[in-house]
């Protein structure tokens, strides 16, 4: 069980909360107005609804789920608290970084004066995929990992998995530069193919052989039918 305080009260918000929630472990979320927050809006009861401050404080993990452009300043703030813990950047920066030269999750990083806790993940799952009912071929869409370092990209590696995803790790995380163009390109694709629904995500085939990490989708499990 970890304390997990995702700060945000948005649509990844409500679906990684909801997730973790699920799954057993502590969800505290800090927002700038909790106290219009309430677990009906979420869709969950958290073990905590605070301010940001409040809500990081004693966590383990942090995942800022909020705008790219809110996400460094952010960061800036509250510096002392983060550089402590595993922060999660699922952010997205779309025309905020148009020639994908650095990662946002990069950008991250220098506001928190390291990259070593950094780790950028679920930046190219839709929340409506998160907890998602398993599709025919048995996925819920692959969450990728990329961080420098391996002790915090296994904290996260292990909370993708409980959410019942396969983990793709990416590497370093200066490779999130790959990632980040594919969100654009997902939600091209999404509109093409899908009436802009946001239900797809990506899945990297031929992995067979990786056998322990393929998350074999059980039946029954219709409880985890994604819950927005
Ligand atoms: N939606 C998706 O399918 C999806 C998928 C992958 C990644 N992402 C990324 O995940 C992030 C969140 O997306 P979302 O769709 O959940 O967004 P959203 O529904 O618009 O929610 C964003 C949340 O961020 C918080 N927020 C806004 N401005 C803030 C600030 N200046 N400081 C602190 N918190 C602030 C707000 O919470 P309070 O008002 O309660 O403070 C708000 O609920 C984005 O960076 C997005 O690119 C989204």
């Amino acid at each position: 069980v970890r304390e997990i305080a995702i700060i945000g009260t948005g649509m990844m918000a409500q679906a990684l909360g909801w997730g973790w929630s699920q799954a057993g472990h502590s969800v505290r979320i800090g927002s700038r107005t909790p106290d219009a927050v309430s677990g009906e809006n979420l869709g969950y009861e958290p073990s905590m609804i605070a301010d940001p401050s409040a809500a990081l404080l004693g966590s383990e993990v942090a995942v800022l789920a909020m705008p790219f452009a809110s996400v460094a300043p952010f960061v800036r703030e509250h510096r002392s608290i983060l550089r402590d813990i595993v922060v999660i950047d699922i952010s997205n920066p779309f025309d905020s970084l148009p020639n994908n030269e650095r990662a946002g999750a990069e950008y991250t990083a220098d506001a928190l004066g390291t990259t070593k806790n950094v780790v950028a993940a679920f930046k190219d799952n839709f929340a409506a995929t998160i907890n998602a009912a398993p599709t025919q071929d048995g996925s819920r869409g692959d969450v990728k990992i990329a961080a420098d370092d391996e002790a915090a990209k296994e904290v996260v590696a292990s909370l993708a998995r409980d959410l019942k995803h396969r983990v793709l790790d990416c590497g370093p995380l200066h490779n999130a530069r790959l990632i980040d163009p594919m969100v654009a390109l997902m939600l091209q694709l999404d509109r093409t193919y899908a009436h802009f629904t946001r239900r797809t995500g990506w899945l990297f085939t031929g992995l067979d052989e990786v056998g322990p990490q393929v998350i074999a989708m059980e039946e029954g499990e219709a409880d985890c039918e994604q819950h927005q």
